[in-house]
């Protein structure tokens, strides 16, 4: 392999060197023959758009971008996906053209893959509930509502926040929004965790008795046990409780896809990922 050309990727984070998308992205070059190098780097801020002019003389041909720069990303793209710019951010950039880089958001069919094609969840016509109204659930709810859900309800703790969503997605679909404790009394086919409660071990406070039958919980976050989230939803008897790791490794995927034309199977790349999980 003749390091010089082959084609560059990196995920930009800061910090970033706990992510998994180096491993991701390795696997599916292996499973696909595609001859790439993908690393982790870490950026500082105000940093984002001189990596990557200097990430660019070197081969670099796409970016995973997170925390904190997913909307440092949405500015420098000079073409934006539809979705992109619905979520006002930016977590993959193409940057085959050297002065036009075209960005996208994956989080949203990533989420949608991993609960439609891995988990067999039917979206349509179903009763969803989304907790949370940051960024994590922003890049979510265009294709959330793509599949056609009954009934989308946002609740938030700062309610105004779930307020503004409904109404820049009601264009889409029946979306409303309410506040915790306004939800005591209805039912749900589907209620997925955006908030980012789980990283403190911390539970949205949510009223007994949301689920329908055969009712699904799904955690976007994920980690080596089930989540505190995910314990809520058994306790509520929950048929079906799933962290978000199916989904990081789905968005993945959507990128490599948009950076190689080719689609890696998915299946096998989880449940690596899933055996390196440490408490
Ligand atoms: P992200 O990009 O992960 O979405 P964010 O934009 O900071 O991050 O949003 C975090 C979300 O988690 C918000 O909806 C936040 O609620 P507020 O808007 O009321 O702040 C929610 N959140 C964080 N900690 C929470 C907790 N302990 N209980 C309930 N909601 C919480």
């Amino acid at each position: 392999m003749n390091q010089k050309h082959t084609d560059r990727y990196a995920v930009i984070g800061n910090p970033v060197a706990h992510s998994k998308s180096p491993l991701i992205h390795s696997e599916f070059a292996r499973q696909t023959e595609q001859d790439i190098i993908y690393t982790a780097e870490q950026v500082e801020p105000g940093q984002v758009a001189e990596f990557i002019k200097k990430f660019q003389s070197e081969n670099g041909k796409g970016l995973n971008v997170t925390v904190p720069f997913k909307e440092d990303a949405f500015k420098l793209a000079s073409h934006l996906s539809n979705r992109a710019r619905r979520a006002g951010a930016v977590n993959t950039l193409l940057l085959n053209d050297p002065e036009h880089y075209y960005g996208d958001t994956t989080d949203g069919i990533g989420l949608c893959n991993d609960l439609i094609q891995n988990h067999n969840i039917t979206l349509k016509d179903k009763t969803i509930l989304i907790l949370g109204a940051g960024g994590a659930v922003r890049g979510v709810l265009e294709l959330l509502l793509n599949n056609k859900p009954a009934q989308l309800v946002i609740a938030n703790r700062t309610v105004e926040k779930a307020v503004q969503l409904a109404s820049d997605f009601s264009d889409l679909g029946n979306i409303t929004a309410s506040s915790f404790e306004n939800l005591a009394g209805q039912k749900f086919d589907l209620i997925i965790n955006g908030t980012s409660a789980s990283l403190s071990g911390d539970l949205p406070p949510l009223p007994d008795n949301l689920l329908n039958k055969h009712a699904t919980i799904y955690d976007m976050m994920y980690g080596a046990k089930p989540t505190v989230f995910m314990e809520w939803g058994q306790q509520q008897g929950a048929e079906q409780c799933f962290d978000g790791l199916g989904m990081l490794v789905e968005q993945a995927a959507e990128s490599f896809f948009i950076w190689r034309k080719i689609r890696p199977v998915t299946a096998d790349v989880i449940t690596k990922v899933r055996s390196i999980l440490t408490p």
